[in-house]
């Protein structure tokens, strides 16, 4: 491939998926010594999806990535690189972005896998836009995905009641009209390593009976040191992003933040001297889906009507490493354009290919299984009525 001189590049699609599945901090209650109360008050975090046993990050992500396709007015063999941004991947070998390519149905695209946790999708992002100013790639399908809920440790109450589970994704498209993304900012600051991990399984402590025994395949968080650096990192990222952006804070629309805790959230707005108006927020029905939870965001954004053309949006996330990560970008498109991304691409269409002579053991933490299994009264499973979009329904069910 040819390289050519910087080319403009332009998010022209966007979509999401949340499993049917909802865990409520009344549920957690039953789990761990917590509250609905504490929970609420500590992280504003209300309820969160929980992946069914037949999905994974991989189908999660391939519909999230096929809704953005559909968004784009693109087939999904338009698209020349995938990238999936994820710290929960269906294995470590293959990426799972390669199982993603397969499930959407795409021939052409080489795909990888990027590993920067909850900045994930923002590192992703970068990526694509390097390789579409390079001139590497004309059309990036960029998916945050996780399935945090298979690897959290339900007797740590510190942890569990944080994570779920989701996927996002987002199209950029090379273009001859000005570029919308117009600020990036990245960085890794390596002395908060390990404040959130996952000790075991790679390559410095291989899984075996005994690391299994320890409870060493579980994230682990220290989570008032975390807390410090994502309120200290996230402002200063996103102003960073808004400076190269050739902007003023005030000038911003909307920032878009990792959704990881409502007091870190009020905190970035704070620092940057913007009003609540002007961040979105969605945890309260999401919780942290790590590397899932700009593009989720964006997409609940666009379809609540927060953005519009001619809008200045910041996306901005810290996560493990620690991480963090700044995109400033002009919003370009119709939002009328995702309204029946939803209904085109349906869940039970899209499949990731398994292998023939193995199949995982079940994969739901046993504990957690137990808990959905007995649903508090009234709480209504309306999967079956309103399949792959239940958490519009499940708003209006009964407490
Ligand atoms: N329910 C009830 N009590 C709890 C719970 C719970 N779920 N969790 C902790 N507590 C208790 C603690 O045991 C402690 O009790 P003690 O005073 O008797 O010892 C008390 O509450 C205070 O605990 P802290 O940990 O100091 O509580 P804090 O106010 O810091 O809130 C929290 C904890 C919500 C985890 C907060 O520190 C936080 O949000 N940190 C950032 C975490 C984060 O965003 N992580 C994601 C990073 S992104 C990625 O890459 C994965």
């Amino acid at each position: 491939m040819t390289v050519s001189s910087q080319r403009s590049v332009r998010l022209t699609g966007w979509g999401r998926y949340a499993p049917a599945q909802v865990l409520t901090n009344a549920d957690l209650e039953r789990m761990v010594d917590t509250s609905d109360e504490w929970i609420v008050t500590r992280t504003g975090i209300r309820e969160r999806h929980v992946a069914a046993a037949h999905e994974t990050t991989a189908s999660m992500g391939a519909i999230a990535g096929l809704r953005a396709i559909h968004t784009a007015g693109l087939q999904p063999d338009d698209i020349d690189l995938i990238i999936v941004a994820t710290l929960s991947p269906d294995h470590w070998m293959p990426s799972t972005a390669a199982l993603v390519k397969e499930a959407i149905g795409n021939t052409r695209a080489p795909a990888f896998d990027v590993a920067a946790a909850c900045s994930g999708f923002v590192y992703g992002y970068a990526t694509a836009s390097a390789y579409i100013g390079a001139g590497l790639a004309s059309n990036v399908l960029v998916i945050g995905a996780e399935l945090l809920t298979r690897y959290l440790d339900y007797t740590d109450r510190g942890t569990c009641i944080l994570f779920g589970d989701g996927a996002g994704a987002v199209v950029l498209s090379a273009s001859d009209e000005p570029t919308s993304t117009v600020g990036i900012e990245l960085t890794t600051d390596p002395q908060g390593a390990y404040m959130i991990w996952l000790p075991a399984g790679g390559s410095a402590s291989p899984p075996s009976a005994e690391t299994v025994a320890r409870g060493e395949h579980k994230i682990r968080m220290e989570g008032r040191e975390t807390y410090r650096f994502a309120t200290r990192t996230l402002a200063s990222t996103a102003l960073a992003a808004v400076a190269k952006a050739g902007w003023t804070q005030d000038e911003v629309d909307l920032i878009i933040p990792h959704q990881a805790n409502a007091r870190i959230i009020e905190a970035v707005a704070k620092g940057l001297d913007l009003p609540m108006d002007r961040i979105f927020v969605n945890l309260d029905r999401y919780g942290n889906t790590s590397a899932a939870s700009v593009p989720i965001a964006l997409t609940e954004a666009v379809a609540e009507g927060r953005v519009k053309p001619g809008d200045k949006i910041v996306f901005v996330a810290f996560g493990a490493g620690f991480t963090s990560g700044a995109v400033a970008l002009e919003w370009t498109e119709d939002p009328a354009r995702a309204r029946d991304a939803d209904q085109v691409v349906r869940p039970e269409h899209v499949t990731v290919r398994k292998p023939v002579d193995w199949d995982s053991v079940d994969p739901i933490p046993p504990v957690l299984a137990e808990v959905l299994a007995k649903p508090l009264p009234g709480h209504m499973d309306l999967s079956d009525v309103v399949p792959g979009e239940p958490e519009h329904a499940h708003a209006h069910a009964p407490d």
